[in-house]
């Protein structure tokens, strides 16, 4: 076993925990940690006793995070610097935990991305990767630790969707909101299944919150076409989440007042918002940045 630098922190292959806290409290695991929503969801389980498995991919942040929390709440915290892009990932999260005695009593499937641009401008390596965190990894994950949450007859489950994902999808972002359609059917023959073994299920459908992932994913040319009120405060998202997974038995759940909305006016105007943008038609674009095989030529600029 190395030594850590930080004498809070033990260190065993890779992964650090704090030694702080209850080690019999119960523990959340959320992916996506390392900032933004997920960060959120470690502040809000940790205040109400949690101790947190955080994962992402920056180790750096997930610390941060582990350090912000530990000395708000005195909870135990642990770091998983885990790629859910492969498909060795979420296995190896779960074998981490093995080794470490830690027994998984909520999961938070948060992490994610989203890849701008028409469906054939992309090189399918990104495409696969993409299911891979989207799809691949929350459903693997639940399949990995539900059944020690059957067992102890006590689970949570908050898979992270999107309001895209209840709606009538427009062209580009292609796989965002089919993506987030399948966690929500998901969610819900999931919770079907578990009904009556302590263990529940939610799609939880935020709509547009400030975050790393609009930088990333190109993804200005829409939000700043939105009016303000549009955007939900993250740590509330966060707050509705806990909640309804705790209080309520919803197992899909829009946050924001606008977004129930418009989810009832049949998402019509959102469609129109999107539809006025700046985007080339796909017919046009294919015709300027297409190759002969009918690919990218600057394949892999996306993203
Ligand atoms: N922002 C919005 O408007 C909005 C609206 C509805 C739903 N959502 C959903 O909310 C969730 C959180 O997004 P956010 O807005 O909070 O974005 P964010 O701040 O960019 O957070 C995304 C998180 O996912 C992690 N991640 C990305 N790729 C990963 C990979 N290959 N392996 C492991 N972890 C990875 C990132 O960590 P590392 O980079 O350190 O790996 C980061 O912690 C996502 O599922 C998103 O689709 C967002």
């Amino acid at each position: 076993m190395a030594k850590a630098k930080n004498k809070r922190f033990k260190k065993v292959k890779g992964n650090l925990y704090s030694i702080r806290g209850n080690k019999d409290a119960r523990t959340v695991l959320i992916t996506g940690a390392s900032g933004g929503l997920g960060a959120s969801f470690a502040d809000i389980f940790a205040k109400n006793g949690f101790n947190v498995v955080l994962t992402a991919r920056r180790k750096d942040k997930l610390k941060e995070q582990a350090d912000k929390i530990e000395k708000k709440y005195g909870v135990r915290t642990t770091l998983i610097a885990v790629d859910l892009a492969d498909p060795a990932g979420p296995q190896h999260i779960f074998d981490e935990c093995e080794k470490m005695g830690i027994k998984v009593d909520a999961l938070i499937n948060n992490a994610g991305l989203a890849i701008p641009g028409f469906y054939q401008e992309t090189e399918w390596k990104k495409h696969s990767d993409f299911l891979q965190l989207m799809i691949a990894a929350p459903s693997q994950l639940s399949y990995l630790f539900e059944p020690g949450m059957v067992q102890r007859g006590y689970g949570r489950i908050i898979n992270v969707s999107s309001f895209v994902g209840t709606i009538t999808p427009t062209g580009s972002y292609t796989l965002y909101g089919a993506a987030k359609s399948y966690l929500i059917k998901f969610s819900q023959a999931h919770a079907e299944e578990l009904k009556g073994t302590g263990v529940k299920v939610m799609a939880l459908c935020p709509g547009f919150f400030k975050s790393e992932l609009h930088d990333e994913s190109d993804a200005s040319q829409i939000t700043s076409q939105l009016p303000a009120r549009m955007f939900l405060d993250v740590d509330t998202v966060a707050e509705e989440g806990y909640d309804k997974i705790m209080n309520t038995d919803e197992v899909v759940y829009v946050n924001g007042r606008i977004y129930q909305l418009m989810g009832n006016m049949e998402r019509s105007n959102f469609s129109k918002i999107r539809g006025k943008g700046q985007l080339r038609s796909y017919a046009d674009r294919i015709r300027t940045n297409l190759n002969s095989d009918g690919h990218d030529k600057q394949s892999g600029t996306n993203g």
